[in-house]
């Protein structure tokens, strides 16, 4: 246990020089707790134990310390010993924010992002207006503590605890087929799954397998700029392509097909991200004809297909062309995003090779985190969760576009949508969307920037506005601070 403080002090004391021992440890320690490896609270050695392991007198150690508390370094915990005093500023924080102590990094060919990839919220935003996540809140604590509970106790007795299946516990991949089978139409098994952390890693493992560096991958005008990110970084081809109130243009991609080597198209389908729509049947089918007549895989990304309000929900289409879809599935949505819980519904051969991207990136998933989402589906948690909150959201649907229409009406145009978390919001005056989003930040709200759904210039760029995770109240709030911003 003394070794990291005979490494810390031994190697900067200099018994042979000029100042005095007890001094020379006095400004080690100062050193230490400046830089942040001695943090607020923590314990040091008894002075006889760092005496002996520095190799020096008893009673040198005991007059560091005594300088040192006197000098409000460090503190007496009685009988317990000394400790760095708790009333210095948190060092450890100040460091994280100023990488004060950290030196450059000198890996010159690292590519370094200029900023962060999914452009996060800072900390001191006051309301964030997402773009469509459920509200963490209402999911009960217990119920989650409970489930992990009993997920702890059943690896433990049935000898899980160790490596497991890089395609991830068998009791969630079954639990979700059989959720997926009786609610999405597919002809789902266990091992037609695979797990993932959140559905963006299935993107990315999606992409991994399908693309080759030069080929292209077709995707909306208007789209989820996290997927578009995974492409580029494949070295894949973004191509982009138009899209109506219909949906995906399918002339344009049949262009596309005649043009490049397309080995893949990115769709949410079933409300379409950004702009809700939902991708018409007869464009569905035509798709199909042309992913069969260009040989390209379609990813379809189902995120949201559990909270609809007006109509059923669109059956995907890996339930009529299984073979030519990788879909990508999350319980973002349903349960929590902190999860982390994504899946992929793929014949069994894809999920094999899936499962072996998966053996590269981390082994395996999170074994007690599976089997506890396992449980909450199959005890009917999840169940009785979703008839609660879409209850919740679908009052907050109705509040939200009552403020919007009252606030924002007479610069906007958009659509009640059918299902999923969000509103796509349009504006008369792009001038209007400029001063939206220059002046957000000033009035403490946060909003996906409009340019980040974009592909394409020519692409009429809009908000989207998640209704879910606010309360009523603070939804109002925050579209009222919008019509603020929205003013000339
Ligand atoms: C289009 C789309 N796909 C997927 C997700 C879910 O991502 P994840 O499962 O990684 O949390 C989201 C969440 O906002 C989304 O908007």
């Amino acid at each position: 246990v003394l070794r990291p403080w005979k490494m810390l002090l031994a190697e900067r004391i200099d018994k042979a020089g000029d100042s005095p021992v007890y001094m020379q440890i006095i400004h080690a320690l100062i050193h230490e707790i400046q830089r942040g490896r001695l943090l607020p609270g923590t314990f040091l050695p008894s002075s006889r134990d760092l005496a002996q392991a520095i190799g020096v007198n008893r009673k040198t150690i005991v007059l560091a310390y005594e300088d040192l508390i006197a000098q409000g370094w460090l503190t007496s915990a009685g009988t317990r010993g000394t400790i760095v005093a708790t009333s210095l500023p948190d060092i450890r924080l100040q460091r994280a924010q100023s990488h004060q102590g950290m030196p450059a990094p000198e890996f010159g060919h690292v590519d370094y992002p200029f900023r962060h990839a999914a452009e996060l919220p800072p900390r001191d935003w006051t309301l964030k207006l997402d773009e469509g996540s459920p509200d963490g809140r209402l999911f009960a604590p217990e119920v989650l503590a409970r489930a992990y509970r009993g997920a702890v106790n059943r690896a433990a007795r049935e000898n899980r605890l160790l490596y497991g299946d890089p395609r991830g516990s068998i009791l969630l991949r079954a639990a979700i087929a059989d959720m997926l089978r009786t609610q999405r139409g597919l002809i789902a098994t266990a091992d037609s799954i695979c797990i993932t952390r959140g559905s963006q890693m299935a993107v990315f493992l999606a992409a991994r397998i399908l693309l080759r560096p030069g080929d292209a991958v077709l995707v909306e005008a208007l789209t989820y700029q996290p997927a578009v990110a995974v492409f580029n970084e494949c070295g894949a081809k973004v191509v982009p392509v138009g899209l109506d109130r219909q949906g995906v243009d399918v002339e344009e991609v049949e262009q596309m097909c005649r043009r490049y080597r397309v080995r893949a198209i990115f769709l949410t389908p079933h409300h379409q991200f950004p702009t809700t729509v939902a991708l018409q049947p007869d464009r569905r089918l035509r798709l199909l004809e042309l992913a069969r007549q260009f040989d390209f895989a379609i990813i379809e990304d189902d995120y949201d297909h559990e909270f609809h309000f007006e109509s059923q929900p669109l059956l995907p289409m890996a339930s009529y062309a299984p073979e030519r879809v990788i879909y990508v599935g999350s319980l973002s949505k349903l349960l929590l995003p902190a999860l982390r819980i994504g899946y992929i519904f793929a014949p069994p051969k894809v999920v094999e090779a899936l499962a072996q991207q998966v053996m590269l990136l981390d082994s395996m998933g999170n074994t007690l985190t599976e089997d506890a989402a396992a449980d909450l589906i199959e005890s009917g948690e999840v169940r009785r969760h979703v008839r609660k909150v879409t209850q919740v959201y679908a009052a907050r649907r109705r509040a939200f576009a009552q403020s919007l229409s009252q606030d924002l009406g007479a610069l906007t145009d958009f659509d009640v949508p059918d299902g999923g978390l969000a509103f796509w919001v349009r504006f008369r005056d792009a001038a209007t969307v400029d001063r939206i989003e220059t002046r957000a930040q000033a009035l403490g709200v946060w909003l996906a920037p409009s340019h980040s759904f974009v592909t394409r210039p020519d692409a009429a760029r809009g908000l989207r506005l998640g209704f879910a995770s606010l309360t009523e109240d603070e939804a109002r709030d925050g579209i009222r601070r919008l019509r603020k911003a929205a003013a000339p």
